[in-house]
């Protein structure tokens, strides 16, 4: 039974006992920041077990994606190595809200697996928690599974428990009864609570949780309002056992990934951990970033950003040094876009970020391990120090797994303490500067804690250069020179940093003996670090110079930005208060908002959303920045972003009475500034996150003037106004319409002419009318019509019509009543079939097949009349 097979019939089997067929929920769970990723089924139902959600079923079932990557639940590190870990997999399960409990939650587990997909009762043993004695005599005396297979298991002794299940810390729990399968007497182990339970005969494939309780933050269990069911599978051990393989990676659905593997890499050979690694891992990528996590330095963008780059490395490590991982996003849509439609629908946008990913990578791993090698020349004991393992870390974005890789190529050792010590003395800088993000200590130890902005008012301002910075790792220097590359921080700049999504400034530092230009300026906590690279002479640590931002590229940016916010008030009184910003890119040729909203945007609302926005700017408002304590800023109706956390003070943007915003950014003076707004793409790029794309100011007019010009040529090629192109286009369709249909009734006329003349080739096998002929050019469907039509001119016989076209063979086979009692159809076509390289069938009076070799199809057919006279 495939993968797929067992999904849908686990679905399809509880569906015909009542339940909903709920689809997968994403991988981020929604507004549960108790979870860093979806890691059972019963998430998405969290609140309807606590009595806090209602839905309009009781009963639901799923095929859940879960991902166990970091968090409570790490599987990363084994992934590869064991039978059955992953970073993905699938879960399925049955949920009962107050309505059924142990009784049919046991009675359908039961079925399903024995009658449903026919496992020998014998192969399964159970285990329920150690008091429930209910569940117990359910299983002895109901299903009547023997005592010897039936365990009760009671708390761990370390503190975990084993059979009472609870999602976290605090939230649903309840004991529970597990499914085991016995995998047979020649894989070590032993069953459920004996000493060798942790052996790999015995696996646990079912979870049936009895869901009773509420646990509170302080340990308290308090009954829920129903007793529920709550039950989990995983797929892939399943699909393991229903096909008969011990180790997961072996399914259907890890075979033909690890082929695709192997063809990326260009390898045949695909056993090794490095392989499976793979495999996994494109899942757990694809998955996430379709769910909308995106690579960072951060919380579930960090996790994912380590999944990728181990996934790089194992790459690396069989030798492929181009980008690779990207390419397998098609295999596994291939495998699983029927299942969940938006993998399909958001393949482009996975594949384009995973090989950014991959490029940047490459470009810091090849920097990191000539640092490595420098590095290694200067040890003399058999020790990676720990600074050594920090700084491929902290710089290069090095896991520690893969410098560990390399030292042991090379016979070393990783100092380990050291390298924790780093970690230490980092996390203590970043404290000592009251900021999530790593502080400047550089710029900290020179006595600056935070650059002073002054970009909002002016784009052009002296300063002093506190520090330099060399190289990719700003190593401190007392001078800039040449064409070296680095970073400068200055006590006072006009250049924004990159945040709130708005880019960050370019343009030219200039001292009194050089000139630097800045590529990019970005934050350390409060410390603005222009990054770039020396132009002319040098610049000197308390040089005093004029910096100077690129004023054009500024104000496109500053209209994008104030456009955004247009966007967004217009969104929400399009669309509803639903929409809350999920994510937002402000860049000088364009803006990207990223917002909830479950379905894609109608034409009339994105018209509608243009219209509002275009207005706004038409009313020319004053844009008005004031600071104020954060409640007052609440109270006054500003749209701050969920989940973010924000200081007593905030500033606050508001364009006239349309907009007002918490923000941080550079905005227009008036909304007439963007002269014209212009969307010019919605798209989905996560289960119920829309994005949008849009142009203003000189851009907008560009890209109307393209579409302009593209409207004109395609007029100008169908000879017309282009007013009047939509009724050409639609005449032009219709044309081909009744071309085609011509097209059609010229092809049956002329098989059926071909067909009159064939009636010359029949020759007689002992007194049945044989004809085996080929009728090159026609189609399948007109070789069936003229097997028809043979039949009724001949009145009795065996037919057989073959026609080749470009490498393939269609066959059709018809033999008439009075024969194919014993001269089938089905059968003769796979006779012939069979001498071109391919197969097929059908009923006794007709029949088709497909082969690849028309060189042999001659012979084939000449064949026919051996296999009639054989059976006359
Ligand atoms: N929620 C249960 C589990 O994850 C079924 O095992």
């Amino acid at each position: 039974m495939k993968s797929a097979e067992i999904r849908s019939s686990f679905l399809e089997y509880f569906r015909s006992k009542g339940h909903e067929c709920v689809p997968s929920s994403p991988l981020v769970p929604g507004n549960d920041p108790t979870l860093l990723f979806t890691n059972a089924g019963m998430v998405q139902f969290k609140e309807v077990f606590l009595g806090r959600e209602q839905r309009p079923y009781t009963r639901a079932v799923t095929s859940q994606r879960c991902v166990r990557a970091g968090g409570k639940h790490n599987d990363l590190e084994n992934v590869g190595y064991t039978a059955r870990h992953h970073t993905f997999f699938e879960m399925l399960g049955n949920f009962s809200f107050g309505d059924y409990f142990k009784r049919d939650a046991i009675h359908f587990a039961w079925e399903y697996l024995t009658r449903v997909l026919g496992m020998p009762p014998e192969k399964l043993w159970v285990t329920v928690y150690e008091t429930d004695d209910e569940a117990y005599d359910i299983w002895i005396h109901e299903i009547g599974i023997p005592r010897e297979r039936l365990t009760r298991i009671g708390d761990d002794p370390d503190g975990g428990s084993d059979n009472f299940w609870q999602m976290g810390d605090t939230g649903p729990c309840g004991p529970c009864s597990e499914i085991f399968y016995d995998h047979g007497p020649e894989v070590w182990g032993g069953p459920p609570g004996s000493p060798e339970a942790d052996g790999d005969r015995y696996i646990e494939i079912w979870n049936l949780v009895f869901m009773q309780y509420d646990r509170d933050k302080d340990g308290v269990l308090h009954p829920l309002p129903s007793p529920s069911v709550d039950t989990g599978m995983g797929l892939e051990r399943l699909a393991a056992v229903m096909q008969g393989v011990h180790s997961n990676y072996e399914i259907d659905l890890f075979q033909n990934l690890l082929a695709a593997v192997g063809r990326v890499l260009g390898q045949e050979d695909v056993q090794g951990p490095s392989f499976k690694v793979i495999a996994d891992h494109i899942r757990s990528c694809s998955f996430l970033i379709t769910d909308g996590v995106m690579p960072a330095n951060e919380g579930r963008g960090y996790v994912l950003r380590r999944i990728i780059r181990r996934a790089a490395r194992h790459g690396h490590k069989l030798g492929m040094n181009e980008p690779f991982f990207h390419r397998l996003v098609a295999p596994l849509v291939e495998e699983m876009g029927a299942a969940y439609p938006e993998l399909a629908r958001d393949q482009t946008q996975v594949e384009k970020i995973l090989l950014q990913e991959e490029e940047r990578f490459r470009e810091t791993l090849e920097h990191g391990l000539k640092h490595l090698e420098e590095g290694l020349e200067r040890i003399r004991d058999k020790t990676l120090p720990g600074g050594l393992i920090f700084k491929l870390y902290d710089t290069y974005g090095f896991p520690v797994d893969l410098t560990g890789d390399i030292a042991r190529e090379k016979g070393l050792e990783l100092d380990m303490a050291g390298f924790e010590e780093e970690m230490r003395q980092q996390r203590e800088r970043a404290r000592a500067a009251s900021s999530f993000r790593m502080t400047d200590a550089g710029a900290v130890a020179a006595g600056l804690s935070e650059s002073r902005f002054v970009g909002y008012e002016d784009i052009e301002a002296p300063g002093r250069v506190i520090r330099l910075g060399q190289g990719e790792d700003g190593t401190p220097v007392e001078r800039l020179q040449g064409d070296q590359s680095g970073s400068v921080v200055l006590d006072t700049t006009p250049f924004y940093a990159e945040s709130g999504g708005q880019v960050g400034d370019t343009g030219f530092i200039e001292g009194p003996q050089g000139l630097f230009q800045v590529t990019g300026t970005h934050k350390q906590g409060g410390v603005f670090i222009h990054q770039g690279q020396m132009v002319r002479g040098s610049l000197a640590c308390d040089d005093m110079v004029t910096a100077r931002v690129d004023g054009e590229r500024r104000q496109a940016v500053v209209l994008n930005h104030s456009a955004t916010h247009l966007l967004h008030a217009a969104l929400r009184e399009v669309l509803g208060e639903h929409v809350q910003q999920k994510g937002s890119l402000v860049a000088p040729d364009r803006l990207r908002f990223d917002f909830s909203h479950f379905e894609p945007l109608r034409p009339e609302e994105i018209a509608r959303i243009e219209q509002l926005v275009n207005r706004a700017i038409r009313a020319n408002a004053p844009a008005e920045a004031r600071v104020m304590p954060i409640q007052e800023a609440l109270e006054a109706g500003a749209m701050a972003l969920f989940g973010e956390k924000y200081g007593d003070q905030v500033r606050v943007l508001s364009l006239g009475e349309f907009s007002i915003e918490l923000c941080g950014g550079t905005h227009v003076r008036r909304t007439g500034d963007i002269g014209l707004f212009k969307v010019i793409q919605e798209a989905g790029v996560a289960a119920g996150i829309r994005r949008i794309e849009a142009v203003t100011g000189q851009n907008a007019l560009d890209h109307v003037a393209r579409m302009q010009s593209t409207l004109e040529q395609s007029a100008e090629l169908l000879r017309a106004r282009p007013e009047e192109l939509t009724e050409r286009v639609r005449q032009l369709q219709e044309h081909s319409r009744s071309l085609e249909k011509e097209l059609e009734a010229v092809k049956n006329r002329l098989a059926s002419q071909a067909g009159s003349s064939l009636t010359d080739q029949v020759e007689d096998v002992g007194g049945i009318p044989v004809l085996a002929a080929r009728l090159d050019g026609a189609d399948p469907k007109s070789l069936r019509d003229t097997v028809d039509q043979l039949k009724n001119k001949l009145g009795e016989g065996v037919i057989v019509l073959a026609t080749a076209r470009e490498g393939k063979v269609n066959l059709v086979a018809g033999v008439t009543d009075a024969y194919n009692k014993t001269l089938k159809a089905g059968d003769l076509v796979n006779e012939v079939a069979r001498q071109v390289g391919g197969r097929g069938g059908g009923r006794p009076d007709m029949a088709m097949a497909g082969g690849s070799q028309p060189e042999a199809l001659d012979e084939a057919l000449a064949s026919v009349k051996a296999w009639v006279q054989a059976r006359t």
